[in-house]
């Protein structure tokens, strides 16, 4: 019989989406055995950080809660606290060095044992270390195994929101670009098998689930064999668009160089694809692409984009930029801004070079460039990258948009934090190209599709107004009356 415990949980997720299914798996074991969720850490008794190592500063901030955690303790003594995920995995024992106050420390193949572990600290008050295989360590089978992450149990209180739900097919990652500490703390490049993700994606529609985002650090590198058949992301795409009850299907993050023509086709011709594909360029100057391992030239990245522009009219790309990697002059810079003028992206994430012990840039190149210039380019790069989006969103102004309700808008769920809110909601939704729409409606359309004429923008949202009819799949529908 399964351990029963009436405990509260508190848990903080940082980082990307894959951190914010992991977070969702362990939260639905825990329930499994009885825990409640709790947002106050004071009022728990275990408290979890599921944690991100892509930047110094994503650690700096769990240490810190760490810190502010050190003498919780001595009012509950029987709290347990763990530290999982890719700092975990990363920095093993020194989490337990410079916090000894903590318990657990769960790396990212390792999740699946949190129940257990957490019930041992308790009772025994032993420190638990469980992580995967070190790439260097062991040969890759080994190594793979130690990283393999169980998926099946799902957590409906802890998705982005009720309809919405993210699916891993690709765990880790073999790229190595140098900067970039995911293949260590992630593991080998490994791909689900076709079979337990369809079996995932028909568990999630039935609970009400109507977009699924497929996840992998490299998403479009997705390769099984199955049954002697081999299944791309485009094979899978198709198998899983036959779902009854799943509207749209995006998936992130795609690498440059696995993006082929059969998956332009396959989100071309199967009306549940989102128009929407994330590609990061990372830099648009050669040497410095070279410098960071990514296996194409500027020159590749526009010839791939050519192929989404002609495949894909409609769809809009976003990438992310590195500013301010080692040697990075400002005529790379400049190089960087050229290819963001260029190819008009829907919006880019921008990060500052971070530097990462363990990798290869960080053994290898100076972080020669100052924080100040850093901060100056990021600035620079924003500034150019909001221009473009605010042009490119005008655009819509007086267009007719169809969009999947999510639910209330943060404005919205602000003011209910200030009581019972009267009148038509402010809700949010996604256009097919992953445009953020704001609009009044009633609460109650969350999860399905309306359409939403565009009155004003800004360069990150779309502000309208409801269309009160609607067209899904062909046939036409009444929305609900505003409330
Ligand atoms: N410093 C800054 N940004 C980084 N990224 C990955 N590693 C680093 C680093 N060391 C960025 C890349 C990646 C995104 C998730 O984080 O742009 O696409
Ligand atoms: Fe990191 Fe490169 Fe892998 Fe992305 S593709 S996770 S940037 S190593």
């Amino acid at each position: 019989m399964a351990n029963t415990h009436n405990g509260k949980l508190f848990i903080e997720t940082v980082g990307c989406q894959m951190n914010m299914l992991d977070s969702e798996l362990v939260v639905g074991a825990l329930r499994k055995q009885g825990y409640s969720l709790t947002d106050d850490p004071s009022d728990a008794d275990t408290i979890l950080f599921n944690t991100c190592s892509v930047r110094e500063h994503a650690e700096h901030k769990i240490y810190s809660a760490l810190g502010r955690l050190k003498y919780s303790k001595q009012a509950r003594p029987n709290q347990v606290i763990g530290v999982l995920g890719c700092m975990a995995q990363k920095d093993q024992t020194l989490v337990f060095q410079r916090a000894p106050h903590v318990d657990l420390v769960v790396g990212t193949g390792q999740l699946a044992e949190v129940p257990q572990l957490i019930e041992a600290a308790r009772s025994r008050r032993e420190r638990a270390l469980a992580v995967s295989l070190d790439r260097k360590e062991a040969g890759r089978a080994a190594v793979s195994d130690s990283f393999q992450s169980y998926d099946p149990l799902r957590e409906p209180a802890m998705r982005p929101s009720p309809h919405q739900a993210f699916v891993r097919i690709v765990i880790g990652c073999d790229k190595f670009c140098t900067y970039c500490v995911v293949p260590m703390t992630r593991g080998p490049e490994q791909s689900r098998p076709p079979r337990d993700i369809l079996q995932e994606v028909k568990v999630l529609a039935d609970q009400g689930v109507k977009e699924v985002t497929l996840l992998g650090q490299t998403v479009n590198s997705y390769k099984h064999t199955q049954d002697g058949k081999l299944f791309r992301l485009s094979d899978l795409l198709e198998h899983i668009h036959g779902v009854e009850g799943i509207l749209r299907l995006k998936f992130v993050t795609n690498f440059p160089k696995d993006m082929t023509d059969d998956l332009l086709q396959a989100v071309r011709d199967l009306p549940k694809c989102a128009q929407y594909l994330h590609v990061p360029a990372q830099s648009g100057c050669n040497e410095m692409l070279k410098r960071m391992k990514r296996g194409y030239t500027v020159e590749d990245y526009r010839e791939m984009f050519g192929r989404i522009r002609s495949t894909l009219p409609h769809a809009a790309v976003s990438s992310d930029f590195i500013v301010g990697f080692c040697g990075e002059t400002a005529e790379a810079h400049q190089k960087s801004l050229n290819l963001i003028s260029e190819c008009r992206f829907k919006n880019s994430f921008i990060f500052k070079y971070s530097p990462r012990p363990g990798t290869k840039a960080f053994e290898l190149y100076a972080d020669d460039v100052p924080e100040d210039v850093k901060k100056q380019r990021n600035n620079e790069m924003l500034l150019l990258q909001n221009q473009i989006s605010a042009e490119d969103n005008a655009g819509f102004i007086g267009d007719e948009v169809e969009v999947l309700v999510e639910g209330f808008s943060k404005v919205q769920l602000k003011k209910s934090d200030l009581g019972p809110v009267s009148g038509p909601s402010q809700l949010t939704g996604r256009t097919s190209c992953d445009r953020i729409v704001v609009f009044d409606g009633n609460p109650r359309l969350a999860g399905s599709l309306a359409s939403i004429e565009v009155d004003d923008v800004t360069p990150t949202t779309l502000i309208g107004h409801i269309v009160t009819r609607e067209v899904q799949h062909g046939s036409s529908v009444l929305l609900p009356i505003l409330a």
